[in-house]
């Protein structure tokens, strides 16, 4: 959770404040936005009282996420345009303005270049205002929102290689907000950082859900890994987040030829249980998850890695714990991100009874936070970027 920094725009129409929930990829959309808006004549501000529009870009990925929102978009009252933008706008669409009365428009992923003319004419057409706007139709984003003027930071930049999701583990609800796997054109995502290396920016982080599974023509992810390291005046590069099904002995040895690239590796454990592996539909094991680990250390040189952990699945009984547990245990991340379950709509996993009880939830979450943080202690310290 992060306030949005300011971009320099020319000073000319109202203001508007935004604010960003979830992952990187929605920070990218955040800039896009931004740029948009910009574009249009809006100035951005930080100070979300003195805006005329507020704009929350939002996550669902868990339902502590949503709650922020749902409390933060009461506070403000009528006078302000109030929007709803993200993956909680794909959620919940039209029931939005029945639990927050005060938000204007609601605008899913895939529509966030409307969001400027939504804007315009909800502060032009009183009568509009009052039907509030709703965009959650579109399938795929254009590709001329991924704009080199959108760039937050000076030195380092996102790209987006592919947007959504196909693997539909059964707890998330990213495949149902963010639609199906869609990869860019490579030829985009090089012109992209050729664009962002003219404005100076030489460090890059490629983005998607599920990198691993990059395919466009026939380029595959390890082939796009080599074409951005030959990149004439690039520096660094990385690339977050990598699915365990799709990462192989090839990536990793592509990894450690390429000599820009950070060595740095996140791969979501979820569970260190065959049994909620399967229920979790994961399309691994534990057994090849702890092999893949150990190849990677083996063949990427002082190669770091991170993972994400969910504790408190349907049926998570304590030996199901004790796997992932102990799996966390054995493979000594140099960060762990832990999360308890939270039941998602639209998913499998939301069919099946939330048996865990909270506190016990609360309970094995603390411990593997406890034992991670004696291991992050020991092991080199760094900067990861965490995925969400
Ligand atoms: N595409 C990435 C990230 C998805 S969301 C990946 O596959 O790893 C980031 C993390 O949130 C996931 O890795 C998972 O650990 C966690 N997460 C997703 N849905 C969740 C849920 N319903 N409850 C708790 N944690 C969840
Ligand atoms: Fe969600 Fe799984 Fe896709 Fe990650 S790989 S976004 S956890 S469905
Ligand atoms: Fe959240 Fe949407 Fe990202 S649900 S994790 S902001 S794709």
């Amino acid at each position: 959770m992060r306030k949005q920094k300011i971009l320099t725009v020319e000073p000319k129409g109202s203001l508007f404040y935004l604010k960003t929930y979830g992952c990187q990829m929605n920070k990218r959309d955040s800039e896009v936005i931004c740029g948009l808006m910009a574009e249009a004549g809006y100035r951005i501000t930080d100070d979300s009282a003195k805006a005329d529009i507020v704009i929350f870009n939002t996550c669902s990925v868990r339902q502590h996420a949503e709650d922020k929102v749902w409390s933060e978009a009461g506070r403000f009252k009528k006078g302000k345009i109030i929007g709803v933008v993200g993956c909680m706008a794909q959620n919940y669409g039209q029931d939005i303005f029945e639990r927050s009365p005060n938000v204007s428009f609601v605008v899913g992923p895939a529509d966030i270049e409307k969001i400027p003319g939504i804007i315009t004419k909800l502060s032009n057409d009183k009568a509009i205002f009052e039907r509030k706007i709703f965009e959650i139709d579109s399938l795929a984003r254009p590709e001329k929102i991924y704009h080199t003027n959108f760039y937050e930071d000076k030195n380092h930049a996102f790209v987006v290689i592919s947007e959504g999701c196909s693997n539909f583990c059964s707890y998330c609800v990213v495949p149902y907000v963010r639609g199906h796997l869609h990869n860019r054109n490579y030829e985009d995502i090089l012109k992209e950082i050729q664009g962002a290396l003219e404005k100076g920016i030489t460090r890059f982080t490629l983005l998607g859900q599920n990198v691993n599974a990059y395919k466009y023509d026939t380029l595959d992810f390890v082939r796009l890994l080599r074409l951005v390291d030959a990149i004439e005046g690039l520096e660094e590069f990385s690339f977050v987040t990598s699915h365990p099904r799709d990462t192989s002995v090839d990536l990793f040895k592509a990894m450690n030829d390429a000599g820009k690239l950070k060595k740095y590796l996140h791969l979501p454990a979820q569970s260190g249980s065959d049994r909620i592996l399967k229920l979790m539909n994961r399309g691994y094991s534990r057994k090849f998850y702890l092999d893949l680990a150990d190849n990677y250390r083996k063949i990427v040189k002082a190669g770091a890695l991170t993972a994400d952990i969910i504790v408190g699945f349907p049926t998570e009984s304590e030996k199901d714990f004790k796997g992932t547990y102990d799996l966390v245990k054995a493979v000594r991340f140099n960060a762990a991100y832990i999360f308890k379950y939270s039941p998602r709509p639209h998913t499998e996993a939301s069919r099946m009874a939330d048996t865990v009880p909270k506190e016990e939830k609360e309970g094995r979450h603390r411990l593997i936070l406890e034992m991670q943080k004696e291991i992050s202690n020991k092991v080199k310290r760094r900067e990861y970027e965490k995925p969400e």
